[in-house]
Parts: structure tokens; C-alpha cells; sequence
């Protein structure tokens, strides 16, 4: 038996720049049986991913901005608890678009069918989630990583940049992670091998510190800051260096537009190349990265970490807490079940 009503929380407000929690709701709605063709998901773990800040803002972007008023987009993962669907059976575990919210009745646009059930369900979220594919295809069809490379990637100690590093060391790259704090530094090399790992916030010359770390340059500079670190990364780039725009994490907001070095030159001289990247390009490839990194988490050689946070009433203040670095690992909401 569903329950009568279901709890969401809801875009109460746009935020310009870094959604905090006065931007949110938490409210409930009725829960109805569904209908033909449709089924009805308990969500067991809800994703916090930095990419929220762009799906609530009216800036141009990828996606088109969630409405006021309407349930906060999210990745979720959850159980199937009630199905008119003929290809989704009460009992499935699935993963998609679902909102957060402890109930998400869907068609099954975008809902896929959990294979790795051997393996932790919230690892649908980070690892074998959109942060294990955005490092799996960022890194490998954008960097282009060759064995002897060295792979520079910034957030180092989070979900994308831990699963980039990890896997540029799978491809015989040397891995050098820019974290914030001495514990997400320690974190890069003792419990994911990092070589090397910087503390942006510790230290005073940070293109000093990389180039130190770099001596002859670096191959794939895998970026998920933008700003002040990315400036002192862009001076140490290797000839045919592959830079991956993934993310603007250091940016707090594009309105006005922030100011910085022109880093034209640095491509120039080095023949580098730099490229954006959004990983819903790379949907139709899901099966493949799941594949392979479900089988490195069961060989040890992907290692992963999670920094839950326990209830809906959680979600408010989440994405904001991202952007302070509050999170040690890939950050979820679990719901009671
Ligand atoms: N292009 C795509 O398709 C795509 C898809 C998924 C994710 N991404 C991007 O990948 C990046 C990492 O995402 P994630 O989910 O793995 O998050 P995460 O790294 O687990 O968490 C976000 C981290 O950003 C860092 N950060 C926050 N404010 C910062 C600042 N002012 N300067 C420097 N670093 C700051 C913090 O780490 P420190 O404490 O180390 O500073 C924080 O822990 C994000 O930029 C995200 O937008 C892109």
C-alpha cells in the first residue's frame, strides 16, 4: 500500500549564484496509485551534486531551469514499489532523474534498471553514477590520457576528481590532485593513490607549488574550478596538453562575469587544447562506463568515498555545503525506509 501523501522539496525562490536553504521548501503532496504505464519509485538515496546551482539559476546553460515551485531535480536511487509499467516490476531497483522527494511516479523517461546489485545501491549515485561517468569519459575521451602522462585534476578529494585521478593511474599516468585542507590532501594519496597531492588554501605560491610538482609540465590538466587555481595550472601545461573544462566549482557566480588571465597564450605556445564537456552527451554510452567501472570497485582499483547526510530535511542546505567543502567524499541524502 503507497502511503496518501508524499514529501518534496521544492524551488521556493531563484537564487543568483550558490543556492542556499532559504531557496527551498519542504512540502507534501498526495501520493496516487499509478497510472496505466507508469510506476511508482521510493527513493532510498537522493543525489547533492554541484550541478544544481545550474539547474536553478535562469543563466544560460544545458539544462533548462527547474520552475518555482516545482520538485528539486536530482538524481536518485530507489526501489520500484508499485507498477502499471509492463518493462518496470515492483521490486526493480532503478536509477534516474526522480527527484528529490521520497516517491517519484514516472513513466520511465531516463529511469534505468540497477545491474550491479551485488554492489551498494548508492553507488548509483557517485561511482557508477553521473560523477564516475563524468571522469570516465571526461578523462578518457577528452584527455586522452597516454601511459608516462602526468594528469593534473582539480577537487580532487571529491566523487569526479578521486575517480579521475584513480583512473589515470589504471591508464599509467602520473596523478597530481589540488584539494582543499590538509585531510582531503591526505585523503588524495593514502586512500587513493594520488602521487601527489596540493592544498590550494595552504599555499601562499600555488603556481610555485605546481610547477614544483610538475617539473616538466603537465599532459591533461582535468578542471573543475575555473578560477585562481585553474590560472596557476594553465602555466604549467606541457606541449599538446588536453585541458577538460568540467566544472566552475571556485566561480560563485557568472553575473557579473569574473575577470582573469587570458590563457590564450598558454595554448598557443604549448599547441594545447582546451575543451568543454558536459557528461549527458556521453547517455547513450552508459552501459559501457558502468561496465568497466562496476568491475575496477570489484577488483579494489576504484576506490570510493561518501559523506551521507541522514533525511529530507537535509536537502536544503546541501548544495550550498558543497561549495563551502563541507563534503569528505561524494555527498547523498539517505532516506528512512
Ligand atoms: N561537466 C559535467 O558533465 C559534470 C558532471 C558532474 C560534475 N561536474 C563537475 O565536477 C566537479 C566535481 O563535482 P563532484 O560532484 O565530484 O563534487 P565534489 O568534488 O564532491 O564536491 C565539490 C567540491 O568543490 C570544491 N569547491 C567548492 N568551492 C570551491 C572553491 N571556491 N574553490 C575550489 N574548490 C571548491 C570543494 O572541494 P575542496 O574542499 O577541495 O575545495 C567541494 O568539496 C564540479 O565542478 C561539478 O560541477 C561536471
Amino acid at each position: 500500500m503507497l502511503p496518501k501523501t508524499n514529501r518534496q522539496v521544492r524551488l521556493a525562490s531563484r537564487p543568483v549564484g550558490i543556492p542556499e536553504a532559504r531557496h527551498f521548501e519542504i512540502a507534501e503532496a498526495p501520493l496516487a496509485e499509478p497510472r496505466e504505464r507508469e510506476f511508482v519509485v521510493r527513493n532510498s538515496f537522493l543525489s547533492v551534486d554541484p550541478a544544481m546551482r545550474g539547474w536553478v539559476n535562469a543563466a544560460q546553460n544545458y539544462a533548462t531551469p527547474v520552475g518555482i515551485g516545482e520538485v528539486m531535480r536530482s538524481y536518485s536511487v530507489g526501489e520500484v514499489v508499485a507498477s502499471r509499467h509492463p518493462a518496470f516490476q515492483e521490486g526493480d531497483k532503478v536509477t534516474g532523474q526522480l527527484g528529490w522527494q521520497d516517491y517519484a511516479t514516472t513513466s520511465g523517461g531516463g529511469v534505468r534498471k540497477v545491474r550491479d546489485t551485488d554492489l551498494p545501491l548508492s553507488l548509483q549515485l557517485g561511482v557508477l553514477g553521473l560523477n564516475g561517468r563524468t571522469a570516465y569519459f571526461g578523462l578518457l575521451d577528452l584527455g586522452q590520457p597516454r601511459p608516462g602522462d602526468t594528469v593534473v585534476v582539480s577537487t580532487a578529494a571529491g566523487s569526479v576528481g578521486s575517480a579521475v585521478g584513480q583512473i589515470a593511474k589504471l591508464m599509467g599516468c602520473r596523478a597530481v590532485g589540488i584539494a582543499g585542507g590538509a585531510e582531503k590532501v591526505r585523503l588524495c594519496r593514502e586512500a587513493f593513490g594520488f602521487d601527489a597531492a596540493i592544498d590550494y588554501k595552504a599555499e601562499a605560491e600555488l603556481a610555485s607549488a605546481v610547477g614544483a610538482t610538475c617539473p616538466a609540465g603537465l599532459n591533461v590538466y582535468y578542471d573543475n574550478t575555473s578560477g585562481a587555481i585553474s590560472d596557476a595550472v594553465m602555466q604549467h601545461l606541457a606541449v599538446g596538453a588536453r585541458v577538460v573544462i568540467c566544472g566552475t566549482a571556485s566561480v560563485a557566480s557568472w553575473d557579473p562575469p569574473p575577470l582573469g588571465p587570458r590563457v590564450e597564450r598558454h595554448l598557443l605556445v604549448k599547441r594545447a587544447r582546451m575543451q568543454g564537456f558536459v557528461a549527458f552527451d556521453f547517455e547513450h554510452r552508459t552501459d559501457e562506463a558502468v561496465a568497466r567501472l562496476a568491475a575496477w570497485v570489484r577488483e579494489g582499483k576504484l576506490r570510493y568515498r561518501e559523506d551521507i547526510l541522514d533525511g529530507l530535511e537535509a536537502c536544503p542546505d546541501a548544495i550550498a555545503g558543497l561549495y563551502r567543502g563541507d563534503n569528505l567524499g561524494k555527498r547523498l541524502i539517505r532516506l528512512a525506509q
